[in-house]
């Protein structure tokens, strides 16, 4: 990690200029956060275990063409990515009811919804990322009615993609967030999916148990998190079983680290 310049250190990752302009190294920390930062663990190989499933979904989000800032990953913690300018904005869809939305609106967690919903959060930490309407987002600039558009659609192709690959290893994608950001190519611009995907940015739930393996495991104090995540990795095919020396139980699958 020496000799490099960072250029923004967030609470689950660091960003570092990347080796040619317009890239950037994406680092994964072990660091778990909720409640606006007020709840911080370190959960160890969490971020390892997030840098492998976030490749997996954009690079599978990629195949579908749905573009991404995804280039290529480094190492365990590193993966190279595209520079770009973050919409201030935390897009979230919804399949079925929990967290913030079944408190909002009184829902009991686990109610179907009646059709998949876009949410909008303004990503502001000292305002707690407050739920905001279309009418915030152009009035204040945040993003204009075509990028919102542009949003909302990349937004529902990624729900299709996410829940068919979860539901295929039984898992319930309850629910997701995404960042997007603007890459200029020129005097073009287009939207791109950022930041990561991973079990911290989702709700999952295992389809035969309903057992929660996602970032609510530490929210709500369940323990076992990183076991959760080890295991969205395993069923997707990130991981193998009994790999390298000296190693017990599931090992990353590695092809230059
Ligand atoms: P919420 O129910 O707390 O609003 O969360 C909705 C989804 O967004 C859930 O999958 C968790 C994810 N999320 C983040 O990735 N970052 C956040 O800061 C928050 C609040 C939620
Ligand atoms: N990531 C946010 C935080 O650290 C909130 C959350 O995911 O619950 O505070």
């Amino acid at each position: 990690m020496a000799r490099r310049k960072q250029i923004y250190e967030g609470k689950a990752k660091i960003l570092f200029e990347g080796p040619e302009p317009g890239t950037i190294i994406q680092y994964f920390k072990d660091d778990a956060t909720a409640f606006n930062n007020q709840k911080h663990a370190i959960l160890e190989g969490k971020g390892v275990l997030n840098n492998r499933i976030s490749e997996f979904v954009m690079t599978g989000l990629e195949r579908i063409g749905v573009p991404t800032h995804f280039i290529k990953r480094l190492n365990m913690r590193e993966q190279l990515v595209r520079h770009v300018e973050i919409v201030p904005l935390e897009v979230v869809v919804r399949n079925v009811a929990a967290g913030s939305l079944s408190k909002r609106l009184g829902l009991e967690d686990g109610t179907a919804l009646p059709r998949s919903i876009i949410e909008f959060y303004y990503k502001d930490d000292k305002l707690g990322d407050p739920l905001v309407a279309e009418e915030h987002i152009t009035a204040f600039s945040w993003a204009n009615p075509q990028e919102i558009d542009d949003m909302m659609a990349l937004a529902l192709r990624i729900n299709d993609f996410l829940s068919g690959l979860f539901a295929g290893v039984g898992i319930k994608l309850v629910d997701f967030k995404v960042e997007f950001g603007r890459q200029y190519d020129g005097d073009l611009m287009r939207l791109i999916v950022a930041d990561e995907i991973s079990p911290d940015s989702c709700r999952l739930w295992d389809m035969e148990t309903g057992d929660i393996m996602d970032k609510d495991r530490f929210r709500k104090d369940l323990g076992n998190v990183t076991d959760a995540y080890r295991e969205v990795a395993k069923r997707l095919g990130v991981l193998r079983e009994n790999g390298g020396a000296g190693q017990k139980g599931p090992v990353l699958v590695s092809d230059n680290e």
